[in-house]
């Protein structure tokens, strides 16, 4: 009998939805024909829908992500002048308040080139097959930092409650006039959580890939108390798996090494705001935005969604790329399998990842990013034909 599973579906605004219809076409290719089955249900939520109805999605939505949902795949949310009356983007609630209002503390930015996607920075086709090309993950910590204001209000909103928590710091010495200003704190607990994501991960890695693995920690601890923390919890949490290489590195001088030489990381481990920037960054180095995917993972729930937000700009053309909607989706089979322990959908994931890479490297239709001129349901229905391919040959129908 086939494992059933929970899938909530928040496809969000602008190129959001063309993408995620991508995804689903592939999620029913795999209830159609595979060993595991997602009964979805799909959520209205984003700045436009707020612009329409004045609210960033329908009451209980909130509720049904933490109460109904084995996974949850956001496609995007951000509307061009949609803002809630504080200023805060609308529709963040689906996003922000999800990520802050279910604790999903680690955000698994995964950057690697696939067979046939050409390197934007030295233009070569070195792929993920090579044991030296671009095959890393950056996790990003994901509740506190810098957004940790931002993902408090948003899940407060999203639970009800409408209330901010100020806090007063009288003045800043030294400086006059009109301030604004964020707080970044940064807690032991939330770093220890994330570092031993990070240090697990990679210890998967070293028995799947069969290859050394390294963890960089990646901060700015030679001038903020947060990544000084950050900094020390990484050291301690590194005695603990010995075999795992490790490295340290600040941002700043991080972000040229990722350009210069990306083929000697494995797994990077970066404070909130960090973690934000280095992985549009990275995204060059596997194609782009189009291609880049997440998974957002906290101890009892988990959200996927492509990297690349809602581009109004490309949105209603079916254009944009949805193969960083569909990695997200091979993401979230690899975490059912991981969480559930769960070989089928651990089978799934793979298969997915076959078909995505069969189809860059057999020349199958790719959007305008990558170098080709199809179209996003052009380039979906290729990868979901490859899917119920694999899989009949796998069963044998
Ligand atoms: C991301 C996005 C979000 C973030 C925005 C949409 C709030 O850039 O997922 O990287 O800053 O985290
Ligand atoms: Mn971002």
């Amino acid at each position: 009998m086939s494992q059933r599973y929970r899938l909530t579906i928040l496809p969000g605004d602008g190129t959001g939805p063309e993408v995620v219809e991508e995804a689903k076409r592939v999620v029913s290719v795999f209830n159609e024909l595979g060993p595991i089955t997602l009964d979805t249900t799909e959520i209205p939520c984003g700045g436009k829908f707020y612009q329409d109805t004045g609210e960033e999605w329908p009451t209980g939505s909130f509720e049904h992500c933490r109460d109904n949902s084995d996974a949850i795949l956001v496609g995007a949310v951000g509307w061009p002048g949609a803002r809630l009356p504080n200023g805060d983007v609308a529709g963040g609630q689906a996003l922000l308040g999800l990520r802050s209002g279910l604790d999903l503390f680690a955000n698994i930015r995964p950057v690697k080139l696939y067979p046939g996607v050409k390197h934007k920075v030295n233009g070569s086709f070195k792929s993920v097959w090579d044991s030296d090309s671009v095959d890393m993950v950056l996790i990003r910590e994901n509740t506190e930092g810098l957004y940790h204001s931002l993902l408090r209000r948003s899940s407060r909103a999203a639970q009800g409650g409408e209330k901010d928590e100020p806090i007063v710091i009288e003045k800043f010495p030294g400086l006059d006039g009109e301030i604004a200003w964020d707080l970044r704190p940064i807690s032991r607990n939330g770093s220890e959580r994330v570092v031993r994501f990070a240090f697990e991960l990679a210890s998967r890695r070293k028995q799947q890939l069969n290859r050394s693995q390294k963890v960089t920690c990646v901060d700015k601890s030679n001038v903020t108390r947060g990544c000084r923390l950050f900094r020390q919890v990484f050291r301690e949490v590194a005695s603990e798996f010995s075999g795992i290489e490790t490295d340290e590195a600040f941002i700043d001088a991080f972000t040229m090494w990722l350009a210069r030489s990306p083929e000697d990381i494995d797994v990077v481990v970066l404070p909130n705001m960090f973690g934000d920037i280095a992985t549009d960054l990275a995204s060059v180095l596997q194609g782009g935005m189009g291609m880049a995917a997440s998974a957002n993972i906290g101890e009892s729930h988990m959200l996927f969604e492509p990297v690349h937000g809602s581009s109004p700009k490309h949105s209603g053309q079916n254009k944009v790329n949805p193969i960083a909607a569909i990695s997200s989706t091979q993401l979230l089979f690899e975490y059912l399998g991981l969480r559930n322990q769960d070989d089928s959908a651990t089978m799934c994931a793979e298969i997915l990842e076959k078909a995505i890479c069969e189809h860059l490297v057999e020349g199958g239709p790719i959007t305008y990013d990558i170098g080709g001129s199809a179209s996003t349901s052009d380039v979906g229905k290729g990868i979901a034909e490859r899917c119920a391919r694999i899989l009949r040959e796998t069963s044998g129908i």
